[in-house]
């Protein structure tokens, strides 16, 4: 007889969970604030710099102990203390999970199949900071003796949104004599615009790919070789201009690459959880080593947060069993992520990854069906522009849509009132989601009945306000660590394997072959879909016709 655990939506906390929903689902956040008037300051967390206050959320103290019941189901003490251990943990890939030795100290140590691996990081973190500081001071020279002015991470998905997120969050501590491009996209266009004032002789490109064989990355790759070959002439001058980031060392050599130039991770480092390896090459460079140390020293304070609070203080924990609760309980499809710094402006796009690639599955560890939703769709702008386009959905749509706020006490660029004006900004949307604006409010104003239900806002919609002081290296670490083991524990809750991505693999070989199919000069067998033959035989006209 096998041993099979009990499915999540058999549980007995997931079964008060949905009992307990009837109710909750007709609660109104006016009702809970008026009944505890301490609610705000006690559905407050803080850690690592960061405080989360999820007073808005539609949760009560019953909600949030059965929650914390589920995840003592779940066994999620255990599962962290695995990942932590570097068990196998990404199981169909059959992988250790270690992002968290990337940021541990260099005293401590872990050992994994023999390896000490926090040595294995800080050996890495050394080489890159030696490069980052020859070429920020300009002992770096380019093929023709010049120093780089110019650095061009080439890269995607894991590979890029990491280090374009920091760079443009952490850009006020970079230094300004540097122009950085990020390149990702196989479009042509991406290539031809990053470089387009740029000198091949002061460039430096940065080919980061964990596999190397990624095809938009080594097709950017190669045509950025060709661009800097047709101005220096020399094939030695690759050695100058290409470094690469790369667990495959043979297809770094193989490219043409010195492997001496090679910044080297492993492959319990997922894309998504890689930004503070080597891949974050770019981001060290932009910053100097000392404000990456910063950076990963945030990381590890939330590291520790996560691993040692117990879970009814413990950010990633509550901010997850709050997320599923939304997703699971309350039917809301999608996050919004909305900062209130302009500096992370590339902050949701770097989230869809993490989150989205991490957790949208739809069968457990043992391959049957989860029986319940699991991410949710995650989206957003920096505040206060969605004011002006899509915050009309969240407030009087048909749609429930959680909110993460996210907002700094302190400005990085103190200019007049405005960021009075944004904080306020940002209180106003949070307290008018969950407050909105009675019917008997708007009539009280006087306003004529035909439009009272226009102007009327029911509330009671969740969300949470996440503040630090100030955007800084250590508070961006501390933040990203925060999702990360926020979409970990959802993962574990909801029992699938958060560190793989078949999904995205049948559109990779199905691209390989209609490539030539496009391609050929001859008039090809087409074996696809009516639809799909169609738009080949529509392209491969289209394209060669001058009309
Ligand atoms: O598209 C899937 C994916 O494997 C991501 O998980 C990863 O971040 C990205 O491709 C890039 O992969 P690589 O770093 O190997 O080029």
């Amino acid at each position: 007889m096998t041993n099979r655990i009990t499915p999540l939506t058999e549980r007995p906390s997931w079964k008060a969970l949905e009992a307990h929903a009837l109710t909750a689902r007709k609660q109104h956040l006016r009702e809970l604030f008026a009944r505890d008037p301490t609610r705000g300051e006690r559905l407050a967390v803080e850690a690592a710099g960061l405080y989360l206050d999820y007073s808005k959320q539609r949760v009560t103290d019953e909600t949030l102990a059965l929650l914390l019941q589920l995840a003592g189901e779940a066994n999620l003490g255990d599962r962290i203390d695995a990942m932590f251990r570097g068990d196998r943990i990404n199981v169909t890939e059959k992988r250790s999970v270690l992002h968290v030795a990337l940021r541990t100290p260099r005293q401590e140590s872990l050992v994994v199949d023999g390896q000490d691996v926090v040595a294995q990081v800080h050996g890495v973190l050394d080489k890159m900071a030696g490069f980052a500081d020859r070429v920020r001071s300009g002992e770096w020279k380019g093929h023709t003796g010049r120093p780089i002015r110019a650095i061009v991470n080439i890269g995607i998905g894991g590979s890029d949104l990491g280090p374009v997120m920091a760079y443009e969050a952490l850009r006020h501590y970079s230094q300004r004599d540097l122009t950085f491009r990020f390149v990702s996209n196989v479009d042509g266009t991406d290539f031809a615009e990053a470089t387009l004032d740029l000198d091949p002789a002061e460039t430096l490109f940065i080919v980061a790919s964990k596999t190397f064989t990624t095809q938009e990355t080594m097709t950017n790759a190669r045509t950025a070789r060709d661009w800097s070959l047709a101005t220096l002439q020399n094939p030695d001058a690759v050695a100058r201009h290409f470094v690469a980031v790369s667990t495959n060392a043979a297809e770094v050599a193989a490219f043409g690459i010195d492997t001496a130039n090679m910044f080297g991770f492993w492959d319990w480092v997922g894309g998504r959880y890689s930004m503070d390896s080597a891949i974050g090459l770019s981001t060290m460079i932009a910053l100097g080593p000392v404000h990456f140390r910063a950076l990963l020293d945030g990381f590890h304070q939330m590291d520790l947060h996560f691993r040692t609070a117990p879970f009814d203080r413990n950010l990633p924990v509550l901010m997850a069993l709050i997320g599923l609760w939304n997703t699971d309980f309350l039917d809301a499809g999608s996050v919004a992520i909305l900062p209130y710094e302009q500096y992370l402006k590339r902050f949701p796009a770097y989230l869809q990854q993490l989150v989205m690639e991490s957790n949208g599955k739809q069968v457990t560890q043992d391959g049957t069906p989860v029986g319940c939703q699991t991410s949710p769709i995650y989206w957003g702008e920096p505040g206060t522009n969605g004011q002006h386009s899509f915050y009309q959905l969240i407030h009087q749509g048909t749609r429930l849509v959680p909110c993460d706020f996210i907002a700094f006490a302190q400005p990085l660029h103190p200019v007049g009132r405005h960021h009075d004006l944004l904080l306020a900004n940002v209180l106003a949307q949070a307290e008018a989601l969950a407050f909105g604006r009675t019917r008997e409010e708007v009539e009280a104003e006087g306003t004529p009945a035909w439009l009272v239900p226009h102007r009327t806002f029911e509330g009671n919609r969740p969300s949470s306000v996440l503040v630090a002081d100030r955007l800084t290296p250590a508070v961006l670490g501390a933040l990203v660590a925060l999702y990360e083991h926020s979409v970990f524990t959802q993962g574990v809750l909801w029992d699938i394997d958060s560190f793989d991505q078949w999904g995205v693999q049948l559109g990779k070989v199905l691209a390989e072959r209609i490539l030539p199919e496009l391609e050929s000069e001859g008039q090809p067998v087409l074996g696809h879909d009516s639809s799909t033959n169609a738009l080949i035989r529509r392209f491969r006209d289209r394209a060669r016709s001058d009309d």
